[in-house]
């Protein structure tokens, strides 16, 4: 499969987003994460939809959304509306009915919906779920802030993912050269990362090592 890099702006400078937009674009992302907290599913606060509104008119990668956010069906349609091209929810905070309608949604609009869970979280939770959505998004670190250290316990769960589900499976958190390589073995095809893109002095360099394994 194709492996897909996708820099994480909450690490970015957010005085000077556009330009850091441009700067990965140019290095070679894929696609963009946004990271949405609400300061209630995750001990954070970031950014919400008007960013995301503003973020779309200055790159043409697409914006992949991801919302650490409670009751998310609330708050799915605002996202649209600002050009997510991708929405990911948490099964932590999605009942598999709200999961279904929202899926309807995104699918008649051509957005791809990814459903993600966390560290804790046991891959039997989102076994009904695997059919509604397009990707799922493990997480490797307790979502709500950058900079964390990757959990290992993430790689046999990516494993057994990958054994019974065909479609995209992107990692969050800690992904660094090291851990890139080790989720890739075990069957992740995109990389969400934050800190180790933005943080990087070459930023072209950062990106091809997650990709291409390259230091
Ligand atoms: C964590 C966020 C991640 C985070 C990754 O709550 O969902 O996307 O920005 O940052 P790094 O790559 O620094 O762990
Ligand atoms: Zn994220």
């Amino acid at each position: 499969m194709k492996i897909k890099i996708a820099p994480s702006i909450l690490s970015a400078d957010f005085s000077n987003l556009s330009a850091q937009l441009k700067k990965v674009e140019n290095a070679g992302a894929d696609l963009i994460h946004v990271d949405v907290m609400d300061g209630h599913f995750v001990p954070n606060i970031t950014i919400g939809p008007v960013v995301v509104k503003y973020m779309r008119k200055v790159t043409r990668l697409p914006l992949d959304v991801h919302l650490m956010i409670e009751n998310p069906a609330k708050y799915v349609d605002a996202f649209v509306k600002a050009g997510s091209d991708m929405i990911t929810v948490h099964i932590e905070a999605v009942s598999l009915r709200e999961l279904a309608a929202i899926a309807k949604k995104l699918n008649s609009k051509g957005i791809k919906l990814g459903i993600s869970l966390n560290p804790a979280t046991p891959l039997v939770k989102i076994k009904k779920a695997l059919r509604l959505v397009d990707f799922v998004l493990v997480m490797s670190v307790n979502p709500g802030f950058g900079g964390q250290e990757f959990i290992p316990k993430a790689i046999n769960k990516i494993k057994q993912l990958r054994a019974i589900f065909k479609k995209d499976i992107s990692v969050d958190g800690g992904i660094n050269n090291i851990t890139a390589k080790l989720v890739k073995s075990a069957g992740a095809n995109v990389l969400a990362a934050g800190s180790y893109i933005f943080g990087a002095k070459n930023t072209k360099q950062a990106i091809n090592s997650l990709r291409r394994g390259e230091i």
